[in-house]
């Protein structure tokens, strides 16, 4: 019998960190992923292209027959995730939100930055999220990060260089806060410039752990035992 697979989308690979924590915490479960990356950057969208970006891969991913939709993209989560609730309320919806109040909880006398795109900067919500933290977290949004993680996926090496101005303004910071599911791949080179003392955050564990308690509490899981697989689209092969 087949069960309903989980559907989790971003615009190109940063995602795939999140459905990795998933197929960990959920190893019964089916997944779908797409991969928007006819739309890559949503980072330098405008809020109605992300948000309409956001309802098509929405739309995709319950055509799918998906019982729950992960948004592994902080930026279409600060965006969109409310207009995605509002069009599929039967759905369980999780989305990726900087992991700014975990970080803020474990910060010590120093500061964190937060690495995001453009447009989470400018959201409100992120804006909000920040705000409790008294200034204690300096918000650096990227224009063009996620473009070369993305372009440069196959050889990361490539990006030490972008990745270190990126840095250099902050060289006493406590943590990093990879704010956009494409920077979890600059891990190495965020410790490689800091060192071992630094401490970086990202949201897709926590994002792991959300989906795992909705679906338990709807009684939504996938029962026990299952051979879950998981099917990758992109949008780049749509019509
Ligand atoms: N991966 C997305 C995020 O988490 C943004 C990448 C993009 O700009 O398309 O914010």
């Amino acid at each position: 019998m087949q069960f309903e697979p989980i559907g989790v989308f971003d615009s190109g690979i940063g995602g795939l960190g999140v459905l990795t924590q998933c197929l960990g915490a959920l190893p019964d479960e089916s997944f779908v992923y797409l991969a928007d990356e006819k739309n890559m950057p949503y980072g330098q969208k405008s809020e109605a292209e992300i948000r309409n970006a956001a309802l098509a891969a929405a739309d995709f991913l319950a055509k799918k027959g998906c019982k729950a939709i992960v948004v592994a993209c902080n930026t279409a989560t600060e965006v969109a995730i409310d207009d995605i609730r509002r069009k599929y309320p039967a759905l369980i919806t999780v989305g990726l939100e900087p992991a700014v109040r975990p970080c803020c909880r474990e910060l010590g006398r120093g500061y964190a930055v937060a690495l995001v795109t453009e447009a989470t900067a400018r959201s409100e919500k992120f804006k909000n999220l920040v705000s409790v933290c008294d200034g204690r977290v300096k918000v650096a949004p990227q224009n063009d990060l996620a473009r070369l993680v993305e372009m440069h996926k196959a050889d990361l090496e490539l990006l030490r260089k972008p990745v270190f101005d990126v840095l250099r303004p902050y060289p006493d910071a406590e943590s990093v806060i990879l704010g956009c599911s494409h920077y979890t791949y600059l891990r190495g080179l965020v410790r490689e410039f800091y060192g071992e003392r630094i401490k970086i955050y990202d949201g897709a564990e926590g994002a792991a752990a959300r989906l795992n308690y909705l679906l338990a509490l709807a009684d939504k899981k996938a029962p026990k035992g299952q051979k879950g697989k998981v099917e990758y689209f992109s949008s780049l092969n749509f019509a």
